[in-house]
């Protein structure tokens, strides 16, 4: 074993995954068996669940959909939940759930640890939620983040890792001169507008955006994932029209590495990038202080210009968001003049409720935890287990599935939705594809209720997150309910 603080013992062979996923999309479609899923939704979300369905019922009348939350729209229908500990979910009728959610990535300590809870309500006792001016843990902060995450000299927080993503294609612009902005087809960089292309599915442009005029992505596109070759081209043609001001990178892969990529890549991606005066933008919304205390940065061995954060930087407390980087790129979210005095233009953004003391006392407090306990490389060891133990169940029940994991980012893919791509080349087959992933969508949506009524709650029935939290007991005990839920899958005609 050879962690040495990181979530990953050994990185994975993305080329493989990516085969066994070229494969699954293949196959016909096995999921929960529509029986099984009806007894699911009879026996235990009907009866059970009886509180959260009337409570979701009121909500729909005035709350668009019945949920302010997209992760929280779950087939049958949305589960309340009034209590959340440790690696476990309490709803409002009683039933419990072992939580590989986490809030979508940020409580790696595992819900609502005690160590950061009393120092925020230390705070609101003494200062409460936010004041507009300084406070000493936005420097505490800032200056933990710098010490934790190599390349990051300076650091300024922000309300979201959108905010955070949308920042930093300004400061790009500002310190290159260049106009255009490549991302990976598939990476989801936040839900502002020009970011918002080619979002799940490679290749699907702005078809994912509705309701963003086509003129704004005049300076956005997208390269395939783990292609270098494809990478290269784009920042080829874009010397033809302004030049590329900045390389998005998720640094395990599109969607949390739902498609995994290289390490070969993520070092090539940096080469290029800087080859074509591009700046590297690592977004380690989900990947940092999750691979290891130092981000995928350290763990890759690699030196963004600027690194976007989320997520774990508060903790699970709101106003999650922040831009970090080397002082000559974070020198345009100053007043205006870089370290040596050289008059530089200053990119605006902020936020009414950005830095908030909140935010940053619950940052401080999550990051110190997360060394103290080595929460890192904990949770990837659950991570490793996790999805050993699912990889042996997919082999007993001769399923098509497919268990990877990049540390405690672990992927279950039952029907390879996100595995699909758009090619322009043949527009024919568009159609086509928009209708197997939503097919599969449904499918995947199914195997989420079958997870949640065997006491597993998954982001979107395929994506676990493992935190501190989870003990090896608890994990062979998720496995065993995963095991339930295989026994009743077959496959389906759709
Ligand atoms: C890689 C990545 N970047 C950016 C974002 C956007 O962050 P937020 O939801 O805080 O706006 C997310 C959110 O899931 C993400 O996964």
């Amino acid at each position: 074993m050879a962690y040495n603080g990181f979530a990953i013992d050994k990185y994975l062979n993305a080329e493989e995954v990516t085969r066994q996923l070229d494969e699954l999309i293949k196959k016909p479609v096995y999921s929960i068996r529509p029986d099984k899923l009806d007894d699911y939704v009879e026996n235990y979300f009907e009866k059970k669940c009886a509180k959260s369905k009337e409570m979701i019922e009121k909500a729909k009348e005035v709350i668009p959909g019945g949920v302010q939350h997209n992760l929280a729209f779950n087939y049958p229908f949305p589960i309340v939940v009034n209590k959340a500990e440790g690696a476990k979910l309490y709803d409002i009728d009683g039933n419990w759930y072992y939580d590989l959610l986490q809030a979508g990535g940020p409580t790696i300590l595992g819900s609502n640890p005690p160590e950061v809870r009393e120092r925020v309500i230390d705070l609101l006792n003494t200062c409460g939620p936010s004041t507009g001016l300084f406070h000493e843990y936005e420097y505490k902060l800032a200056k933990k983040i710098s010490e934790m995450v190599p390349s990051v000299q300076k650091f300024r927080m922000l309300g979201s890792g959108t905010e955070a993503c949308m920042c930093a294609a300004r400061i790009a612009r500002l310190k290159t001169g260049k106009k255009n902005i490549l991302k990976m087809g598939g990476a989801y960089h936040g839900w502002s507008d020009q970011l918002a292309y080619g979002i799940r599915v490679p290749g699907t442009k702005g078809l994912m955006s509705k309701g963003v005029p086509g003129f704004v992505f005049r300076h956005t596109d997208e390269f395939f994932p783990n292609d270098l070759e494809d990478l290269e081209r784009k920042l080829q043609r874009n010397r033809l029209s302004g030049g590329t001001a900045a390389v998005y990178i998720e640094p395990v892969g599109p969607e949390s590495g739902t498609r995994p990529v290289s390490k070969r890549f993520i070092k090539g991606a940096e080469y290029l990038a800087h080859k074509y005066g591009a700046l590297l933008i690592f977004d380690e919304v989900v990947t940092g202080f999750r691979i290891g205390p130092g981000g995928a940065q350290s763990y890759f061995d690699v030196d963004p210009d600027l690194t976007i954060f989320g997520k774990i930087i508060a903790g699970g407390y709101p106003g999650a968001g922040g831009v970090g980087g080397h002082d000559d790129c974070m020198a345009y979210l100053g007043a205006g003049l870089d370290s040596s005095g050289k008059k530089v233009s200053k990119a605006m953004c902020g936020g009414t409720l950005a830095a908030t003391p909140i935010s940053c006392v619950a940052g401080y407090y999550t990051l110190c935890e997360i060394e103290r306990t080595n929460a890192c490389e904990k949770a990837g060891r659950m991570g490793d287990r996790l999805t050993k133990g699912l990889q042996k169940l997919i082999e007993k029940h001769h399923l098509p599935f497919v268990a990877f994991n990049q540390g405690s980012i672990c992927h279950l893919d039952s029907v390879g939705t996100m595995h699909f791509v758009v090619d322009w080349s043949k527009p024919w087959t568009i159609p086509e594809v928009l209708k197997q992933t939503g097919i599969r969508q449904k499918e995947m949506e199914h195997m989420g209720a079958a997870y949640m009524a065997e006491g597993i709650v998954t982001l979107a029935g395929s994506r676990l997150y493992t935190s501190a939290a989870y003990t090896e007991e608890m994990i062979d005990d998720v496995l065993a309910r995963f095991d339930r839920v295989f026994e009743n899958c077959g496959r389906i005609d759709v």
